[in-house]
């Protein structure tokens, strides 16, 4: 493995975004000079998944401070909320995005609260942005450790979009951080990744991430894994999330849910991992998760081809809620939680 996928840097120039709409046939980084730029690459998909859009929300926040001109703190606060609220009308479901958001603002109120200058804030929110991004590699790096126990030598882990290094602030990634770990942990894995259609992260994403590592993986259509499932082929489902609620709901890629309630079905393990960021308290179920719908056109077309008629409805749900009765654990880097996952979620924050 090589282990060198960051897809968000931070730089003196900007914010440095390996460009997800062209993989896998191109690898291309753009530089984001000014937040509204890092709020369109959230927005267009230029960087996506939960961890990843938090950490670059975080980035495009300090940025926007940085280019702040003034010495009032009160005038940086007032940017503070609008730059936040630009941010966060890009993407409602990754509540890492939210989060982040949450967790800059705490930071600029306790420098506040010190008496530190304009020029010191400014320094101390690009540090704290910093900080957001070291500490999800490291989570990444539990979630594979503690994941990666769960995955059999020899088995094959069927996975869903991509909740891999490109997907997190990087490295090893949630849902291919626990397939990351069991190879690490000398065990030998095999993927089957579903193509994930519409906007196809599994096909040119998740197939791309592990070639990069060397780990095998067979790309299949979405409506395929049942029959896998059903003939034996499939050991392990591993995904990530976009948030889970306190009950334990999981939000993520659509399609998600099929592939929980096929697992069940066949007997199949069916595991999420994501860092502790994507866990809602403040959402009781999965009823209470805002699910994003994306235009029709990701639908009717693949890039200029038209696939579908003119004049015809089109529904686009970017994301599903798995109960959490189809979960069999959630792994995060506290450890693997269980059912009842309203007192095993609360206590991993304790
Ligand atoms: O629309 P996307 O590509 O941002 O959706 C990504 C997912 O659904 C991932 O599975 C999820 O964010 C977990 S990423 C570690």
């Amino acid at each position: 493995m090589n282990l060198n996928i960051i897809p968000v840097k931070w730089s003196d120039e900007g914010v440095l975004m390996l460009d997800q709409r062209l993989l896998p046939t191109e690898e291309k980084w753009l530089t984001l000079r000014t937040y509204d730029e890092v709020a369109a690459g959230i927005k267009d998909m230029v960087v996506r998944g939960a961890p990843a859009i938090g950490v670059s929300a975080a980035y495009g926040i300090a940025l926007g401070l940085n280019q702040f001109v003034g010495t009032d703190i009160a005038d940086l606060e007032e940017e503070l909320d609008y730059i936040s609220d630009v941010i966060g009308r890009t993407r409602p479901t990754a509540v890492n995005l939210f989060w982040a958001i949450d967790r800059m603002k705490r930071t600029f109120a306790k420098a506040k609260a010190e008496g530190r200058t304009v020029s010191e804030i400014k320094q101390i929110m690009i540090a704290d942005a910093k900080a957001i991004h070291d500490e999800d590699i490291e989570s990444q790096r539990l979630i594979a450790k503690f994941g990666g126990e769960l995955i059999d030598d020899n088995a094959t882990v069927l996975t869903h979009c991509n909740a891999g290094a490109l997907a997190t602030g990087g490295v090893w990634g949630t849902a291919l951080g626990v397939i990351r770990g069991a190879v690490d942990q000398g065990k030998k894995v095999s993927v089957i990744a579903d193509e994930t259609r519409p906007y196809l992260q599994g096909a040119r994403l998740t197939a791309w991430e592990l070639l990069q590592d060397d780990i095998p993986v067979t790309l299949i259509t979405d409506n395929m894994s049942g029959h896998m499932m059903k003939r034996g082929e499939v050991q392990a489902v591993v995904v990530g999330s976009d948030r889970i609620a306190a009950n334990g709901d999981v939000a993520n890629k659509i399609g998600t849910y099929m592939v929980a309630v096929l697992a069940r079905r066949h007997g199949i393990p069916f595991y999420v991992a994501a860092p502790l960021s994507t866990v809602d308290l403040n959402c009781p179920t999965g009823d209470d998760i805002p699910i994003e719908e994306r235009d029709r056109r990701e639908i009717t077309h693949v890039k200029d081809i038209q696939l579908a008629p003119e004049g015809i409805g089109i529904s686009n749900y970017a994301f599903d809620v798995t109960p959490n009765d189809l979960v069999t654990a959630i792994i995060t880097e506290k450890g693997v939680a269980r059912a009842p996952y309203t007192e095993s979620l609360k206590a991993q924050f304790d």
